[in-house]
This record gives C-alpha cells, sequence and structure tokens, in this order.
C-alpha cells in the first residue's frame, strides 16, 4: 500500500509532513495542547473557507454529516425544500431531505448537464422553498455547478442555500463570504488533503438565526449545529470525543494549504483537470461532464462497458496507481480520477501515461502506432 499512488477521488495522498504529526503519542481532546490546535484548525477552516463574517464548524465526521446536519439544523417537518442534482451526491442530499420529513422537490440535471440558474429562477418562482441544495462538485459526474449564480438565484428569491463543496475547497475556487450561501461544507479528505474523518462547515449569520427561530427542535444531537457552535468558540466544553488524531493532520494539511496560497492552489488544480481532461480525449474517451462545466478535482469519463473493472484492476497491480469505478449502474463503464490536494501535474503526468499504456494495453484506447501511420499518411 505504501507505493500506491492515490487517483480515486477521496481520500487522497497526504504529505509526509501530515502523516508525521498523525504519528505521535495519543493528543487527548483535554488540555491547552489540544485547545491551541483546535483554535488554531478553526482560523485556517476560515482561511480556506474565506469565512471571516459567518460561524466556522469543524468536528469529526465525514462529509455525509455535513450533508445530514446541513438538513436536521435548518429543516423543520413539512418544509418545502428543492434539491438541485447533478449526480449521485444531489440525490443523496434530495433522499436526505425526505428520510427528514420535508417536502422535498428535485431539480435533476443528467447526462452531464450542469445546473441551469433560468430553470432554478422559474421554478423558485413556482413555489415557496425554504431551503435550496446544490452540490458545487458532483464527484459522480464530475460536473462543476455555476454556483455562484445558483446561489445568486436563491438569494434573490429570499430562499436559503446550502452548498455541498465536500469535492471542491481547496480545488476549485470557492469564497464563502461573497458567495452569500447559507451554508458550505466540505470534508478533510479530499482538495484539502487531511485525512477521513473531519467535517468543515461554514454557516451564515442567517442560517444561525434560522436555526434559533425554528418552532420545532433540531432533532438530533451529534447533527445540531446550534450544539456545536458553542465548542468552536470555547473546545473547553464537551459535546462529543473528537477525533484529535485526525484534526492534528488536517491542522498541517490546511497550513501546507496557507503556504501554497489559497489561489496558487485552485491555479495548480487547474492544471491537473486541464491534463487529465487533455489526456482522456487523446484516448479517444468521452467525458462523462458537459463542456464548460468540468471539474479540476475530478475527472468521469466513459469505457466500453465492461472494460473500467480490468482498467483498474491492471493499472494497480502494474503501476501501483488507483483510480475509480463509476457508483452503483456506471460501474463497470465510467472511470472517475480524482486529482486534488497535494498531487503535482508532474506526478500526474505520469500515472496518466500509464493509464494510457493500459487503456491501449486493453483495447479500451486507439493504438498510439495507428495514429502514427495516419499522421505519416498526410
Ligand atoms: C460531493 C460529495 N458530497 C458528499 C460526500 C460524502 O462524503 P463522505 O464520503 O466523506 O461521507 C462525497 C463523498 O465522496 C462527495 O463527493
Amino acid at each position: 500500500m505504501e507505493d500506491m499512488l492515490l487517483l480515486i477521488p477521496g481520500p487522497t495522498n497526504l504529505s509526509k509532513r501530515v502523516r508525521e504529526a498523525m504519528a505521535g503519542p495519543q493528543l487527548p481532546h483535554v488540555g491547552a495542547e489540544f485547545y491551541s490546535m483546535f483554535k488554531e484548525t478553526v482560523g485556517l477552516a476560515r482561511y480556506v473557507f474565506n469565512n471571516e463574517k459567518g460561524t466556522q464548524f469543524v468536528f469529526t465526521g465525514s462529509g455525509t454529516i455535513g450533508m445530514e446536519s446541513s438538513v436536521v439544523s435548518l429543516v423543520s417537518h413539512g418544509d418545502r425544500t428543492l434539491t438541485l442534482s447533478t449526480g449521485y451526491f444531489g440525490r443523496r442530499m434530495l433522499m436526505l431531505n425526505q428520510i427528514h420529513g420535508a417536502r422535498a422537490d428535485h431539480l435533476e440535471f443528467t447526462g452531464g448537464k450542469a445546473g441551469d440558474p433560468d430553470t432554478l429562477r422559474k421554478k423558485l418562482r413556482k413555489a415557496k422553498y425554504s431551503v435550496v441544495f446544490i452540490t458545487h462538485v458532483d464527484t459522480s459526474s464530475s460536473v462543476l455547478n455555476p454556483v455562484t449564480e445558483l446561489v445568486e438565484e436563491c438569494s434573490k428569491a429570499g430562499v436559503l442555500s446550502v452548498v455541498d463543496s465536500v469535492c471542491a475547497i481547496g480545488g476549485v475556487p470557492l469564497d464563502f463570504d461573497r458567495l452569500g450561501a447559507d451554508i458550505v461544507f466540505t470534508a478533510s479528505q479530499k482538495a484539502l488533503a487531511g485525512a477521513p474523518g473531519a467535517v468543515l462547515i461554514a454557516a451564515s449569520q442567517k442560517a444561525i438565526e434560522h436555526m434559533e427561530k425554528r418552532k420545532a427542535p433540531i432533532e438530533s444531537y451529534y447533527m445540531n449545529l446550534l450544539r456545536w457552535k458553542p465548542i468552536m468558540e470555547d473546545p473547553k466544553m464537551y459535546l462529543a470525543t473528537p477525533a484529535t488524531q485526525v484534526l492534528l493532520g488536517l491542522r498541517e494539511a490546511m497550513f501546507e494549504a496557507k503556504a501554497e496560497g489559497i489561489e496558487n492552489r485552485w491555479a495548480r488544480h487547474k492544471k491537473l483537470g486541464e491534463l487529465t481532461r487533455s489526456k482522456v480525449e487523446g484516448w479517444g474517451q468521452k467525458l462523462v461532464a458537459e463542456e464548460g462545466h468540468r471539474a479540476d478535482t475530478v475527472t468521469s469519463f466513459w469505457v466500453e462497458d465492461g472494460k473500467a473493472g480490468p482498467i483498474q484492476k491492471t493499472l494497480e497491480k502494474e503501476h501501483h496507481v488507483m483510480v475509480s469505478r463509476g457508483i452503483y449502474d456506471d460501474k463497470d463503464r465510467m472511470i472517475r480520477i480524482g486529482h486534488f490536494g497535494i498531487l503535482s501535474p508532474e506526478v500526474l503526468r505520469k500515472a496518466l501515461d500509464s493509464m494510457g499504456s493500459v487503456m491501449e494495453e486493453l483495447g479500451a484506447a486507439p493504438k498510439r502506432v495507428a495514429v502514427t501511420k495516419q499522421r505519416a499518411k498526410r
């Protein structure tokens, strides 16, 4: 496992510094060392979100806790909500709304299409929703949604908006203070390059007031954001034992992000995205996401039905590179490459060249020799 390069859409490769930070003696969640480490972690989370105005949360749990705590904290039974989906994770958000008793409507965009702000505007005119849920990058389709425009429609309509940015923050531009969304969340194991186990959530003042004013109590202990709020200000208070080692790693990963500079990090991810897409198209494969809405953190593409498994296995066995397949129905005909975190374009290029040779070996991509002959004829 040691020399396996992870090109799956999370968890991602950890830097030496992050691994070393997690490998020390068990840090207890009580005591001055933890308190100062925690405060620093929350401060760094503010930096990666650009959240100076809102409340910043960091607590133990995976990205799904970010999804579910947004729903549980904002939505009461019978509230009318709208979920805009562009893939599997949008549909999961819809399911969470249904589980928690919302009258949950669905605005679905399929076939690699991104969410359309005009369609959203029309939908928001037809019914009075309390919250709209949007996925920034759906990791199943690699569709990048135009969150700025979508959130703007919600703001104009006076509706709260929640953005699942699990597969984006750290790799794709996001500025919480300027965006104007009410909740934005991510998880530690993707473009921030920490280990799995921490969720990072930013909430606007309006979102907090909505939670405080709601008539029905928030039906959760652990996923109630109002319970976590005082802990963020004073980590001496106890709610549940945090995964301290995960937080140590996350703090270090965010130190690295800050040292790189968030804008430089976005620029590096842009290069990673462009490189991956040009290689995939060079192999003659079709990208899942439509042009202009392709994420720089993950790339999904179609392969001949039945080829995804052999491509994945051969790449692992022969080149120690791990990629993912599609989710559920797409598992035999889709490959997903995660390209985020600490990855450099040089390392990615080498891995993609190995992947190109596997594709060729398995007859999943046009042979290079044929291309050379065609060129020679001209
Ligand atoms: C866009 C998106 N949202 C939510 C999740 C759920 O995160 P987790 O698997 O950490 O619970 C994922 C996981 O890949 C994701 O990609």
